[in-house]
């Protein structure tokens, strides 16, 4: 199976950004971990970053056909995008949203997300972690469909 791993803005500065927070793991760090246990389960990867909200709709509108399943963090976009959401329904790509934090335990404005609604499911919390669940969530969906 093919996966595309979105990573939304700020994202690129991982491991020097709020590491109380996000933690010392840099992007590169995060995609070398997938791609390891991606080869394991047997699924190729795509990963991209862009701080750039059309940038990321654009490509979650061009996965149609060509990915199986999205992994997306939108980061900031996650609380704010309309455009996101509607993007991931047009798509009809099954998506899990991914997030270092566990965004249901801090600011009040970052427990709602617009992307859960319309995502398979959510994982929150773990760390770098979370997009390995992620990943494994991937692989189980697409067997089941
Ligand atoms: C985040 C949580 C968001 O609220 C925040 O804006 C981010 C990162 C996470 O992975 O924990 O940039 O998506």
């Amino acid at each position: 199976m093919k996966i595309l791993v979105l990573n939304g803005p700020n994202l690129n500065l991982l491991g020097q950004r709020e590491p109380e927070i996000y933690g010392r793991t840099t992007l590169a760090d995060i995609e070398a971990k997938m791609r390891h246990h991606a080869g394991q389960v047997g699924a190729e990867m795509d990963f991209r970053q862009s701080n750039d909200e059309g940038q990321l709709v654009s490509w979650i509108q061009e996965s149609r056909g060509h990915f199986d399943a999205i992994i997306l963090n939108a980061a900031g976009y996650t609380h704010t995008s309309v455009a996101l959401r509607d993007a991931i329904v047009a798509s009809g790509v099954p998506t899990i949203e991914v997030h270092l934090s566990n965004i249901h335990a801090r600011e009040g404005f970052r427990r709602k997300s617009m992307i859960a609604g319309v995502a398979k499911g959510q994982v929150t919390g773990f760390g770098d972690y979370s997009y390995i669940m992620a990943l494994d969530a991937c692989v189980n969906v697409n067997a089941s469909r």
